[in-house]
C-alpha cells in the first residue's frame, strides 16, 4: 500500500518506546519498556541508568515493530523522535538512534517536541477532536492549559508556577511511604479513603488567573503526616490531596474553555490517566454541553506513538524545519510555545 510510515522514538524519561504510524493506515505497531523496576529500589528515576536501559531496549523494540508491522527498514519513510525536553542523557540515546537510521536510510529524521507529542495524542483515538480546542497537560514535568488552534499553533493560557500536578503526585506518594511511581500507587490509595476528613488547601482556586501552583499541597501534606496517621488517615489523606488536584484542574479548565469560548477539552499526560480528574471533567463538561476527549489509556504516559504521531501530523502540515545535515542535539529544556 502507498503512504508514508513514520517510525517514532520517545526516550526522554524512563519509558523506551518504538512506535510505527502509517499515514492511511493509523498507528500499526507500538512497544514500551517501562523501567519502573529499575528504578523502584531508588524512589524515583537515576538519570544515568535511564540512558543506559534505553541504549539496552532500543534495538530489539526497533525490531519488534518492524515485525509487527511486517515491514523492512527501507520501508520507513522519515524517523520521528522526542528531541525534548526530557533527561539530556536519555533524550541523547534516542536522537543518536533516530538520527543514525534515517541517516543510514537516506531519509529525514524529524525532532519532535515531548508535549505536543502528548498534546495531540488523543487525536489518535477512534473519535478524535476538531481544532480549536483547549488542551489540559498534566504531565511529570509539566501542567499547563493551552489553546491549540492547529498542528503546531499553541497559545500558553496559564501554567503552574512551580511544581507539576503529576510531579505533586509523586513528591506527596514520597510522604505517604509509597514506592514509586508514585501518582498510580497515590490515586490507588486515594481510592480506600474519604475526601474531606481531613482538610488540604486549594492553591490558587481562586487566583482570577489559569496559573496553578501545587508546592504548597505538598508542605500541608507534610505537616499532617508530621502529626502522625493510622492507616485510614493516610487514605483519607491521598483522597484529600487527589480531589484538591482535581478541583484546581477542573476549575482552572472550565475557566479556560469560558474564556476562549470552546466547548472541547483535550487532557494529555499521565495525570490524565488520573480516574477521579477523569471523573469529575466528564460531568463538568457534559452539564455544559461540552466534550473532554482523551487519549487511550496505554498512550496516556510516554510512548512513541504519540511521536511517531507528531512527526506525521508535522509532515502532513509542511511544519518540518529543513534541516542541513543529520546533527545528534537534544533540548532538555525547550519551552512548547516557542515550536
Ligand atoms: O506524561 P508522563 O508519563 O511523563 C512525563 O512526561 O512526565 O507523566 C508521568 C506522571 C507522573 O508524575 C505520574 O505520577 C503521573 O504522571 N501519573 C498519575 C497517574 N498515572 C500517572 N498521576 C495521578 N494519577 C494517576 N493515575
Ligand atoms: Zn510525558
Amino acid at each position: 500500500m502507498a503512504g508514508m510510515w513514520i517510525l517514532g522514538i520517545e526516550s526522554s524519561c524512563d519509558e523506551t518506546g518504538l512506535a510505527l504510524y502509517h499515514d492511511r493506515r493509523g498507528l500499526v505497531a507500538h512497544a514500551v519498556h517501562s523501567q519502573i523496576d529499575l528504578h523502584q529500589a531508588y524512589g524515583g528515576v537515576v538519570p544515568e541508568l535511564a540512558s543506559r536501559d534505553h541504549v539496552r531496549r532500543i534495538v530489539p523494540l526497533y525490531r519488534q515493530v518492524l515485525i509487527e508491522a511486517g515491514i523492512v527498514a527501507g520501508d520507513i519513510d522519515a524517523v520521528a523522535y522526542t528531541a525534548g525536553p526530557g533527561l539530556a542523557g536519555a533524550l541523547l540515546v534516542g536522537a543518536a538512534f533516530a538520527e543514525s537510521l534515517a541517516f543510514s536510510l537516506g531519509r529525514p529524521a524529524i525532532p519532535v517536541h515531548h508535549l505536543e507529542g502528548h498534546l495531540l495524542s488523543p487525536l489518535l483515538s477512534a473519535d478524535p477532536p476538531d481544532y480549536p480546542f483547549v488542551a489540559l497537560l498534566v504531565s511529570g514535568g509539566h501542567t499547563q492549559l493551552m489553546r491549540v488552534s492547529a498542528v503546531g499553533e499553541y497559545e500558553i493560557l496559564g501554567e503552574t508556577l512551580d511544581d507539576a500536578a503529576g510531579e505533586a503526585f509523586d513528591k506527596t506518594a514520597k510522604l505517604l511511604g509509597l514506592p514509586y511511581p508514585g501518582g498510580p500507587a497515590l490515586a490507588a490509595l486515594a481510592g480506600q479513603g474519604r475526601a474531606g476528613r481531613l482538610r488540604l488547601p486549594r492553591p490558587m482556586l481562586n487566583s482570577g488567573d489559569l496559573d496553578f501552583s501545587f508546592s504548597g499541597l505538598k508542605t500541608a501534606v507534610l505537616h499532617a503526616v508530621n502529626k502522625g496517621l493510622d492507616d485510614t488517615g493516610r487514605a483519607d489523606l491521598a483522597a484529600e490531596f487527589q480531589e484538591a488536584v482535581v478541583d484546581v484542574l477542573t476549575a482552572k479548565s472550565l475557566t479556560a474553555l469560558r474564556q476562549t469560548r470552546l466547548q472541547r477539552l483535550v487532557v494529555a499526560g499521565g495525570v490524565g490517566a488520573n480516574r477521579r480528574l477523569r471523573e469529575r471533567l466528564d460531568v463538568e463538561l457534559a452539564q455544559r454541553k461540552g466534550r473532554v476527549f482523551y487519549p487511550e489509556l496505554a498512550l496516556c504516559t510516554d510512548n512513541g506513538a504519540m511521536i511517531a504521531f507528531a512527526g506525521a501530523q508535522r509532515l502532513a502540515a509542511g511544519r518540518v524545519a529543513a534541516r542541513a545535515g543529520h546533527e545528534i542535539a537534544v533540548r532538555p529544556r525547550w519551552p512548547l510555545d516557542t515550536l
